[in-house]
């Protein structure tokens, strides 16, 4: 088993990633009643990627034999006055998943449980990496300034982002269900 300190910790880091899949499924919805489908896109693909981080923290106590409690979820915000500013809430964001991260790491040294390492070690890679997208993305976002053609160019690059196959959060997985 999970030392209690950690799995109490785990637990809460489930309702942090899910509660980012719904802050970028907010995002997304933001995004389409601005016509920008390609960030919506983007976002959408984001929310897919929160769900399995809440995943690898669940399946992890429940391979620990750890009990699983799904807390109650908030929703951080839903209404944005520009793409800039919900692109450096994106990046705050991710700035506060590091964070919760830190701890974990932080707790499961105190409590000398060398198992979780792994998974963390993963999940501290996985923020540097989600920190830089955010960041590269918001800083995109500043210099494309009031160009509406550039903000559209833009919107169309992070459009290509792929889904991996079969996610319930691609139309595409859906329409001929
Ligand atoms: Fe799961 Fe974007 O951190």
């Amino acid at each position: 088993m999970i030392p209690q300190r950690l799995a109490k910790a785990l637990n809460e880091q489930i309702k942090n990633e899910l509660e980012s899949a719904y802050l970028y499924l907010s995002a997304a919805a933001y995004f389409h009643s601005l016509s920008l489908d390609g960030m919506a896109h983007w976002m959408r693909c984001q929310a897919h990627e929160e769900t399995i981080h809440a995943m690898k923290f669940m399946d992890h106590l429940t391979d620990r034999n750890s009990p699983v409690t799904l807390l109650d979820m908030i929703q951080h915000k839903t209404r944005w006055i520009s793409p800039l500013e919900l692109w450096q809430d994106a990046y705050a964001h991710e700035q506060f998943i590091t964070s919760k991260i830190n701890e974990l790491v932080t707790i499961a040294r105190d409590e000398k449980d060398y198992q979780s390492e792994p998974l963390l070690a993963w999940f501290i890679s996985e923020q540097i990496e989600e920190e830089a997208t955010a960041a590269k993305i918001s800083g995109e976002i500043d210099m494309v300034g009031d160009s509406k053609s550039a903000l559209l160019m833009l919107d169309r690059e992070l459009g290509g982002r792929a889904f991996p196959p079969g996610s319930p959060f691609d139309p595409l997985a859906y329409a001929q269900a």
